[in-house]
């Protein structure tokens, strides 16, 4: 039975360390990792390159057949990297341009449909871990192991400046905090899949952990799902 692969979701607030567990769980258990964000983060930047009207449902449904998502691994960064119709786009869609709308954007209907159809069919396998925002409340509700990251405000702040600040030393604290309590509200009140933690997910604060401690703690959890 030692083979037997599982589906890991990975849900909560941004910026509180999801992706980067995500993918070391990913790595430790030779599993593919799917960041489901990088998603609705690569349909706002089409949206915003072609001047798409989001208010408008028919416009939306429009775009949306133009827009071809995958995912492809990078040898050299050793990671899943998301294309856009062939477009490597995975270092633009983390601009803060991006993030100022891509909460509106993944808060439409049609958008959220057309990804959350894409995403159920990367789990058929199993033997993968995705991190967003309703992965283990409406992606997939029988996953076996459901986690739900959460992180004191200020250290998420401080997180996600350093790390926009490295690419962008114009960007202020106050614009990266602006920008997180903002998603936060938007995600956690839209009427379509709202940011949610599931009934059996189990919390990981990271507020006072380091990486390595995060890791232990979720193969654990990960062991305790896979009889040997
Ligand atoms: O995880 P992230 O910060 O890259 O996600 C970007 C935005 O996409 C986030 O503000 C909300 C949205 N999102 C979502 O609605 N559902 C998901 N499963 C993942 C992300």
């Amino acid at each position: 039975a030692g083979k037997k692969k599982i589906i890991i979701t990975i849900d909560g607030w941004s910026s509180c360390g999801k992706s980067t567990v995500a993918k070391q769980l990913a790595r430790e258990l030779n599993y593919v990792y799917i960041d489901s964000g990088a998603m609705y983060r690569a349909i706002t930047l089409y949206f915003l390159r072609n001047h798409i009207d989001w208010t408008n449902t028919e416009e939306v449904k429009g775009a949306l057949k133009n827009i071809q998502l995958d995912f492809r691994y990078n040898e050299h960064s050793q990671q899943s990297e998301i294309f856009l119709n062939d477009e490597n786009v995975e270092y633009v869609i983390r601009d803060l341009v991006v993030a100022e709308k891509v909460s509106e954007i993944a808060a439409i209907r049609e958008v959220r449909e057309f990804a959350v159809k894409q995403q159920q069919s990367m789990g058929k396998k199993k033997g993968i871990v995705m991190d967003g925002r309703d992965i283990g409340t409406v992606v997939f509700p029988n996953a076996e192991l459901k986690i739900f990251m959460t992180a004191d405000n200020a250290v998420r702040v401080e997180r996600r400046f350093k790390e926009l600040y490295e690419k962008n030393p114009n960007v202020t604290i106050e614009e990266v905090k602006n920008n997180l309590e903002m998603r936060d509200y938007i995600d956690s009140n839209r009427e379509v899949s709202p940011l949610r933690q599931a009934a059996d997910a189990l919390v990981l604060d990271n507020s006072k952990l380091t990486m390595p401690e995060q890791l232990t703690i979720a193969l654990n959890w990960v062991k305790e799902r896979l009889p040997a």
